[in-house]
């Protein structure tokens, strides 16, 4: 677990441009915090990180943006569906299982056992001031070593 405080919009934004670089095709962070927490301005800098240039805003009405990039960005936004979501049932189980990076806000409609790598929750501490905190959730196995004959 690894906890940042952010005391502007654009330390947030420079922290995720950090946090990107660890990213690897077929990741998936969930997201979880409050209405104007900073879920949004700190998905725009991992997609900056992740060579994106384009503009990155909430998908609210849509539920998905996907930005086109190498590796492919997909970024969802829960926020519209009741209660817990099947992400199978919403046509939305194809971006876990693809090869591109999959940014999840409001990850509080996801259900259980969804394949997240990190969640990444922002608390607000005040008008400027937010707590982010990381946490890897299945960190990959390492791969056996080849057998040596
Ligand atoms: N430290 C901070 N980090 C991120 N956003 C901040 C911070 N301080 C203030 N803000 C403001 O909070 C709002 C965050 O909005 P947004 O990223 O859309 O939130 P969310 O997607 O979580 O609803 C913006 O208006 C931003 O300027
Ligand atoms: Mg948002």
């Amino acid at each position: 677990m690894t906890t940042f405080t952010s005391h502007s919009e654009l330390e947030s934004f420079n922290w995720a441009v950090e946090f990107s670089k660890q990213l690897k095709p077929g990741d998936t962070i969930a997201f979880f915090g409050n209405l104007g927490a900073g879920k949004t301005a700190t998905i725009r800098g991992i997609c900056k990180g992740l060579g994106f240039n384009g503009t990155v805003c909430s998908p609210t009405y849509t539920i998905v943006h996907e930005y086109p990039n190498n590796p492919p960005i997909y970024h969802l936004d829960l926020y519209r569906l009741d209660g817990s979501c099947d992400l199978e049932e919403a046509g939305l189980d194809r971006f876990l299982d693809s090869d591109g990076i999959t940014l999840i806000e409001w990850s509080e409609r996801l259900e259980n056992g969804i394949g997240i790598t990190y969640t990444v929750n922002i608390e607000i501490v005040n008008e400027t001031e937010r707590t982010i905190t990381v946490l890897q959730k299945s960190p990959e196995q390492p791969e056996l070593p080849e057998l040596q004959q």
